[in-house]
Parts: C-alpha cells; sequence; structure tokens
C-alpha cells in the first residue's frame, strides 16, 4: 500500500506545467476504437485511468504503440465486443466502449463501469439514448448487451446536460445512418476535444460546445490525430493552492477561457491573478473574504473544483457556502478538513465553512480522485505532517503530482506501507 506524507506549510513557486484533460483523454481513447484506420493521440496524461483502458483496446485486439505522452492506437483488427467486469470496473469512463463499439460493430457486452464513489451515478440517459438509435438493450444484473441490426440517426432530448452520455451517443451516431441531434447536451470542452477527433477522421459533427449537436452519419473513418486540451481541473487545483501558499507561481499551458468561473472566484474572495492567454501567475493572497460556490455544468462553476475549493474557503474570513448540485457524495472529504482544524457543518449537499482556521496535519483518507485533491491541498498548507491513504484515486488523475510539487519547493512524498 502507499501513502503521501507531505510536510506542510512550505511556500511554491515557479512553474506548474498542466497536463492533457484527463475527462478528455478516457474519452478520446475509447473513440479511437471507432476508426477504421490508425489513430495518433497527442498530450496523453501519464494516468492510471489512461492505463486500464489500454487494457481493454489490447483485450479487444487492437494494437497500441506508446510514447511518452503519445499514443499511436490501430482499432481495425478489433473483432471482441466483450469487456470483462474487472476492466470495466477499473473506471468511469470504460463505458466510452459502449458507444465507440455499439458504432463500430453494432454490438458491445460490457459492465456498469466503476470509478469514483460520488453519487449514484446512473447512465440511464447513455441506454435511452442508443435506444433512440434503434439498439436494443439486455441486462442481466450489473452486465449490459447492447445490440443493433443497424443504427439510425434519431432526435434525442438529454434529461440532464450529462457529459458521459452527450459523447457516447455521439459516439454512437457517427457510424448511424440518417442525422442525429442531440437536445440540451452537455457543454463542457472535452465533448469539443472529441467531436473535433472524430471531425477529423471524416465523421459530420456540428455544434459540439453548445446545447444542440448534430451528427451526420458516415460509414468509414479514416486515419486521424488529435492532441488532448489542457487539463482545467488539474489548472485549477494548483491555481487553488497557489493562491494559499504560492509565490509567483506560474500556473502553465492553460486555455484561459476554460476557467474563467474558477478565475471570477478567486478575484471575489481576494486572490490577485496575473491571467494571461496561456498561463497564470498566482501568490497566496493575504486577506481572503468568504463567498459563496455552488457547482454547475460548463461554463458554471465546475463539480470537480469544489471539494479543492473548499479547502481554501477555510481560509477565508466569515462565513463561506460550498454547494454541490452534479452529484450527491462530493463531501467525503469534510470529515478530514474538520480533524485538521475546520469548522464545517454538512447538510445534504451543502457545506457551510467558517474561517479562517489554521489546518494542522492528520491522518486522513482520500475518499475519491477530487476528494484526495483537497486534502493534498490541506496537508500542504497545514502545520507539520499529514499522511494520506488510500492515493490510488489521486494517481488516477493528476499526472507526476508528486514530481509536480516537488519541484515548486513542496515537501511531499510517496512512501510504501505495509
Ligand atoms: N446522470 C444520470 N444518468 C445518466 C448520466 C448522468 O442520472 O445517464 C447524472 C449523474 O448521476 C450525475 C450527473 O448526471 O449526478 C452528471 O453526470 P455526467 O454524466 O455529466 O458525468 P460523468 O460523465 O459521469 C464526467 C467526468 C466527471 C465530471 C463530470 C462533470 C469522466 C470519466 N468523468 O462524469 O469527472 O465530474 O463529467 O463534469 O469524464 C472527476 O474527474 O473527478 C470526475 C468525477
Amino acid at each position: 500500500m502507499k501513502q503521501i506524507v507531505i510536510n506542510g506549510q512550505k511556500t511554491l513557486t515557479g512553474t506548474i506545467k498542466i497536463s492533457g484533460m484527463k475527462n478528455s483523454a478516457v474519452a478520446l481513447i475509447p473513440a479511437s476504437v471507432l476508426c477504421d484506420e490508425d489513430t495518433t493521440i497527442t498530450n496523453v496524461p501519464e494516468i492510471s485511468d489512461k492505463d486500464a483502458l489500454l487494457d481493454i483496446i489490447k483485450l479487444l485486439n487492437g494494437t497500441i504503440e506508446e510514447e511518452p505522452r503519445t499514443l499511436k492506437i490501430d482499432s481495425h483488427k478489433i473483432e471482441s465486443v466483450t469487456i470483462p467486469e474487472n476492466l470495466a470496473k477499473k473506471l468511469r469512463a470504460s463505458y466510452y466502449f459502449m458507444g465507440a463499439l455499439l458504432g463500430r460493430k453494432k454490438h458491445v457486452e460490457i459492465f456498469f463501469p466503476g470509478g469514483c464513489n460520488i453519487g449514484e451515478r446512473k447512465i440511464d440517459f447513455h441506454l435511452k439514448g442508443f435506444q433512440a438509435l434503434g439498439a436494443t438493450i439486455e441486462q442481466e444484473n450489473d452486465k449490459y448487451i447492447i445490440h443493433a441490426e443497424k443504427l439510425k440517426g434519431n432526435t434525442i432530448y438529454l434529461d440532464f446536460a450529462s457529459v458521459g452520455a452527450t459523447i457516447n451517443i455521439m459516439l454512437a451516431a457517427t457510424k448511424a445512418e440518417g442525422t442525429t441531434i442531440i437536445h440540451n447536451a452537455a457543454k463542457e470542452p472535452d465533448i469539443i476535444n472529441v467531436a473535433t477527433f472524430l471531425n477529423n477522421m471524416g465523421a459530420k459533427i456540428s455544434g459540439a460546445g453548445t446545447s444542440t449537436i448534430k451528427i451526420k452519419g458516415v460509414n468509414y473513418l479514416h486515419k486521424a490525430s488529435i492532441e488532448v486540451i489542457p487539463d482545467r481541473i488539474e489548472a485549477g487545483t494548483y491555481l487553488i493552492l497557489g493562491s494559499l501558499i504560492g509565490q509567483n507561481l506560474r500556473i502553465e499551458n492553460i486555455i484561459k477561457k476554460h476557467l474563467k468561473s474558477l478565475i471570477l472566484n478567486l478575484k471575489k474572495a481576494g486572490v490577485q491573478l496575473k491571467v494571461h492567454q496561456h498561463s497564470i501567475e498566482v501568490s497566496a493572497a493575504k486577506n481572503l473574504k468568504a463567498i459563496n460556490i455552488k457547482t454547475l455544468v460548463y461554463p458554471g462553476f465546475v463539480t470537480d473544483w469544489g471539494q479543492p475549493m473548499s479547502v481554501l474557503l477555510t481560509q477565508c474570513k466569515g462565513t463561506s457556502i460550498f454547494e454541490e448540485t452534479i452529484y450527491e457524495n462530493r463531501m467525503g472529504h469534510v470529515g478530514y478538513l474538520n480533524r485538521m482544524g475546520a469548522n464545517i457543518k454538512v447538510n445534504n449537499q451543502i457545506a457551510t465553512i467558517e474561517g479562517p482556521t489554521p489546518l494542522h496535519g492528520s491522518q486522513v483518507i482520500a475518499t475519491d480522485l477530487r476528494a484526495g485533491a483537497a486534502l493534498v491541498i490541506a496537508g500542504l498548507i497545514a502545520e507539520g505532517t499529514t499522511t494520506i491513504d488510500n492515493i490510488e484515486y489521486i494517481l488516477r488523475g493528476y499526472e507526476q503530482i508528486i514530481e509536480k510539487l516537488t519541484n515548486v519547493g513542496a515537501n511531499i512524498k510517496i512512501i510504501d506501507i505495509k
């Protein structure tokens, strides 16, 4: 078992380079399975979720050439359409093989996906979308057998602008006959990244990044490449950290527009930021003011920033409110923040945070990926030593987190324990 050990209160200065977006990469890799020729994906983050997806592609008989941050995937020999339970359950994004294999092979057998336990995380919108395209779905406990004689374009209204459902339906519809229109589509930048990849292969998708996406089906997808966009969640995590213990900490390789709602809220709390097109400089703010945060779908305040931001709120003067609206279970870190000295009361998905409260090192456990990121921030600003268990969650989503933080002056390491 591994543990992160942090000795806190070291000022962070220098540059952190942001990696490729986890949530884009984990959709682009399965999307390569739709292609009838080979594909190249660059700026792929070195995270364990990527390895889990590559294991699935290998099992399906795809071929992978891997160089640092570049993947060449040849899926044209893919015949198998069955993904075993142990692989499907390793991560959430295994569900993108539903849309990709349904589009490519018109058949897929797969289990309910894994991923962080942050809520019920149903996949009913995905399944309704496949059915609207003409697929039948047989469910045996946790296993789904999804089949179509042929896929036919349709008009689909999503009850909620789900990122996963939007991408999955887009994948299947790319190879359907006729036109599919997705109304109330999610607008996250990851969706534009996936649509661009598919269009580079010859797909005919318009409107990605807006709430109406139109997909004209095609028969064949040719060789193509794509670069993964920078990770706005990773950038946000380090920006929040820099707002607490940075000294001219430079966060590099960002897309300013993707961080707009975070930048606005940090400024509201009193953080001074020097925002450039592709980088931001941040220093610790002296007198942080209490603010209210409510997570929303993009371009609102991203749910994945909520937990890291709640740590900043513990250092703001007054009463802050952090309300999570996307998932039912994103407060797993709060008990540990309180153990470290925070004063947070949770009522359902609303946390009331009284600050400022100095934090002290403690033994804590990452209950999910972003809870883990929040605890890393808390450990770095706390006095004394913090040890974090269950760090596999953190390593699923943050490339070289230890190296990146050590390079800017943090005292943080991973140790093996029995
Ligand atoms: N939902 C349903 N039915 C569905 C689909 C979604 O009820 O068929 C509900 C979910 O239960 C949830 C809400 O809708 O309450 C949002 O779900 P969405 O489908 O938008 O999210 P997701 O595709 O499961 C992705 C990211 C999440 C990120 C969200 C929102 C991946 C693998 N996951 O999840 O990332 O929080 O979009 O941006 O891309 C993370 O990185 O820590 C993470 C959880």
